[in-house]
């Protein structure tokens, strides 16, 4: 690996330091405060954290989809196969939006125009990026509508979004997101409105693309139980930072930091009866514009110690080469998890 290919960026797609302010009133909202990530073709990494954690600005920003004002990015670079996006003129960043990098949003409503046909949305995502009459690109979407699963697509695709149900706007919104062969897909909350049966198609359709197509997926849920399915490698983020980040098998089974144990922990168990959570975490984020010093977490956390106050701990590597935490009780959580002493 060459100097320009570390400053660049020697993954697919590489996140470095990205940081994503709003400025509300006297007040700076850290939404993004630091994340690192990167990921190759063919690989899922889960970002997971509680609500308001920036999982949605961090890979909104990616896409040039946040404006700015009213937010600001002071730091952080992105970089696409050593193309460096943030820099990107926005006619650039559209061109790159869907062809190579597809988005589907957490909520599909933002991503369908309700005046507009299915059908049309999804042929002009392909003409946007791809010089093809209009029937072909009208064959290509209805092809699209058939293989997201959507029943008699030559009748649904003259149809308009509020003619869809949930399930199948979402399906719609992954159509459109892999109309021109997207080589990332950021699919963020792909299936969390969705009851399970559908939640469980959605993911095998996402999984059998991503063989075929090589495609990398950055799936961002609340669903420990997704992740543990679907995902290579697992960032937990808190407070607008990634505070753990490993293999799945090292979140799932050796968890470094005290919030990652606390997420373990606070998952329903599939086999008791009851779908109660075990032991939530006590409180709430903390509110992005007031965060605490030292370490985010140290008011939740049964594990902190006076010093947990003082510096923000730094991602440091635990265990395996790719196993890193920001805790300063690394040790006591790794314990904790392993079962050699008692909660
Ligand atoms: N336009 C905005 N102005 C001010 N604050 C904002 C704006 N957009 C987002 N935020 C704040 O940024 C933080 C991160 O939001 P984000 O949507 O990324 O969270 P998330 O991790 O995706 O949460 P969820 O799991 O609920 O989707 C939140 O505190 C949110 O209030
Ligand atoms: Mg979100």
């Amino acid at each position: 690996m060459t100097t320009q290919d570390t400053a660049r960026g020697s993954h697919l797609l590489e996140v470095k330091d990205l940081r994503v302010h709003f400025d509300v009133g006297q007040r700076v909202v850290k939404a993004v405060d630091g994340v690192s990530w990167s990921i190759d073709e063919g690989e899922t990494l889960a970002i997971v954290g509680e609500s308001g954690s920036g999982k949605s600005v961090s890979a909104m920003t990616i896409l040039g989809l946040v404006p700015t004002p009213p937010a600001r990015i002071p730091g952080g670079r992105v970089f696409f196969r050593g193309r460096s996006l943030l820099d990107m003129s926005e006619n650039e960043q559209r061109q790159l939006r869907g062809r190579d990098i597809a988005m589907i949003f957490q909520d599909p409503l933002t991503a369908l125009n309700p005046v507009f046909r299915i059908g049309d949305q999804i042929a002009e995502m392909v003409r946007q990026h791809q010089q093809v009459s209009r029937a072909a690109a009208r064959r290509r979407a209805l092809d699209l509508l058939g293989e997201v699963g959507i029943p008699n697509p030559t009748q649904r695709i003259d149809q308009y979004p509020h003619e869809f149900s949930g399930g199948m706007r979402q399906r719609v919104m992954i159509a459109m997101a892999l109309a021109n062969d997207p080589k990332v897909l950021l699919a963020d909350e792909p299936t969390t409105a969705l009851d399970v049966t559908v939640q469980r198609q959605i993911m095998a359709l996402l999984g059998r693309l991503q063989e075929e197509r090589n495609t990398a997926i950055v799936l961002i849920t609340h669903d420990l139980g997704l992740v543990a399915s679907h995902a290579d490698r697992v960032s937990v983020m808190y407070a607008g930072r990634v505070v753990e980040t490993g293999t799945c098998r090292d979140i799932f089974h050796q968890p470094r930091h005290a919030y990652t144990l606390g997420l373990l922990t606070s998952l329903p168990r599939l086999d008791r009866r009851t779908q109660e959570r075990l032991a939530p975490i006590p409180g709430a984020p903390p509110n992005l514009a007031l965060v605490p010093p030292g370490c985010p977490f140290h008011p939740r956390c049964s594990l902190a110690t006076p010093s947990c106050e003082d510096d923000r701990p730094d991602l440091m590597r635990v265990g395996a080469d790719d196993h890193h935490a920001a805790c300063l009780h690394t040790d006591r959580v790794h314990a904790l998890a392993t079962g050699r002493i008692g909660a």
